[in-house]
This record gives structure tokens, C-alpha cells and sequence, in this order.
């Protein structure tokens, strides 16, 4: 499916009526902040409703309490909400890398979510051009994002964003619990012949 079949939706739902999009994103009044170690449950909370396995799958990366403690322990600076009143409608967490002999530093926006009720309202953008500017301050070089290649969503934001060149990256998988149990099985066997030769 082409991303931009997403729009028609979206684009409906913005004409329409007294409850359009459009409409409620001048009332909305959204405020980006830096996060505090008091919003990490309805962080975690929030993040739990966006990033089921099934939904937003991430082979190597899960949404769970570890995720959001380290990541706000390694680079708190890199992580903000968007709240409306005292809700938190939406988050922002990335980190940074530099490679060993590179003089790059390259800038990973890790999780972006958003309230299903206040998407499409503006909330990401926010989020992300408040992000932007810390990269920047920060000397990233070359920003990064992931996401699964049918979350078109994820993925039309970030194209407008401006995102480009999507690489593929194919990932195989290798079933060590088989190989652990031959191995496991081999060791017992040299342990047994081994006693009945002593
Ligand atoms: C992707 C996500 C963060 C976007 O949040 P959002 O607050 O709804 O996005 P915004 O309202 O700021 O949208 C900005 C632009 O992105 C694009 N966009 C966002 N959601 C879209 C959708 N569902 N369909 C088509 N385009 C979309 C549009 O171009 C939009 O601009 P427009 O409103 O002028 O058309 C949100 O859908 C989400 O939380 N998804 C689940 C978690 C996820 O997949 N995170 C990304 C990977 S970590």
C-alpha cells in the first residue's frame, strides 16, 4: 500500500464538521517540556497503548520499564513530553552515538508517540522540532529514525519531516535455544562417557 493512502482519512476527517482536526488543533494548547522522572509511569502507560508487538513491532528494541528508565538515564536531555493541562499527550526519547574513529555524531529519535485521541493534531511535530533543536545543539550530524516498513503513518511523518533515502536493512534470525539444547545435549553425553571410562 502506498503511504499516501493514508491522507484520505485524515484529510476527510479534517473537513469535516464542528469536530475537524483543524479546528481543535487552534484549541489545543500543547506545551513541550523536558521529561521529569515523575512522568516516566504515564510515559511507560502511554508508550504500552502505542507499542504492541503485534502494532509496532521492533525486533530489537521493546517497550518495557527497562526501555524507558535507561533511555531516560542515559540521555535525559534527549527526552521531552508534550502535555495539554497536567496530561501528557505525547513523548519524545533519543539518544546519541559517536562511532570510534568517526568524527560524525549521529542523533536516534528512538520512541515518538502520541495519544491516539490527539493525533493528527500536531502534537509529533512539536515534539519533533523541539528534538531537532537539542540534535542540533548537541553537534548530531545525521539524524536517524526506524520504524516498521508498514507503519505508514510513522513513516509519512517522517518524510514530511524531511527524511529521506530509507534504507533497507533485512534482519535474519538464528534460533539459539535450538543450537543451545544440541550443544547442551552433546556436553551431557562427553560428561557420562567421560565417567564410565574413569
Ligand atoms: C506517528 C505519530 C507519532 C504521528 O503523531 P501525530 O501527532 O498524529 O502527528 P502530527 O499531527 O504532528 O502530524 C504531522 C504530519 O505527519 C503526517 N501524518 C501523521 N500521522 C499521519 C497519518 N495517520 N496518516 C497520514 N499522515 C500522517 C501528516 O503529513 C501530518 O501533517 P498534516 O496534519 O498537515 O497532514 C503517531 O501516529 C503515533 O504515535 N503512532 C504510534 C507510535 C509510532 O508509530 N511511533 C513512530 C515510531 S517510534
Amino acid at each position: 500500500m502506498d503511504p499516501r493512502e493514508t491522507d484520505e482519512p485524515r484529510e476527510r476527517e479534517k473537513a469535516s464538521g464542528p469536530h475537524s482536526l483543524h479546528r481543535r488543533r487552534k484549541r489545543l494548547s500543547i506545551s513541550i517540556r523536558p521529561m521529569e522522572i515523575d512522568d516516566l509511569a504515564q510515559v511507560f502507560h502511554l508508550g504500552e497503548r502505542l507499542f504492541t508487538a503485534e502494532d509496532v513491532p521492533n525486533l530489537y528494541r521493546t517497550w518495557d520499564e527497562h526501555e524507558v528508565v535507561d533511555l531516560f538515564h542515559s540521555d535525559p536531555e534527549l527526552c521531552l513530553v508534550a502535555e495539554e493541562g497536567e496530561r501528557i499527550v505525547g513523548f519524545a526519547m533519543g539518544t546519541t552515538v559517536t562511532k570510534s574513529r568517526s568524527a560524525w555524531k549521529y542523533g536516534h529519535l528512538v520512541w515518538l508517540g502520541v495519544d491516539p485521541e490527539y493525533q493528527g493534531t500536531g502534537v509529533a511535530e512539536k515534539l519533533f522540532h523541539a528534538l531537532l533543536e537539542l540534535m542540533l545543539e548537541d553537534g548530531v550530524r545525521i539524524l536517524i529514525v526506524d520504524t516498521e516498513a508498514d507503519n505508514y503513518a510513522a513513516i509519512k511523518f517522517f518524510r514530511k519531516m524531511g527524511f529521506s533515502h530509507p534504507q533497507e536493512h533485512i534482519y535474519l534470525a538464528m534460533n539459539l535455544d535450538n543450537l543451545r539444547q544440541r550443544l547442551g545435549a552433546r556436553k551431557t553425553l562427553s560428561k557420562e562417557m567421560a565417567k564410565r571410562h574413569s
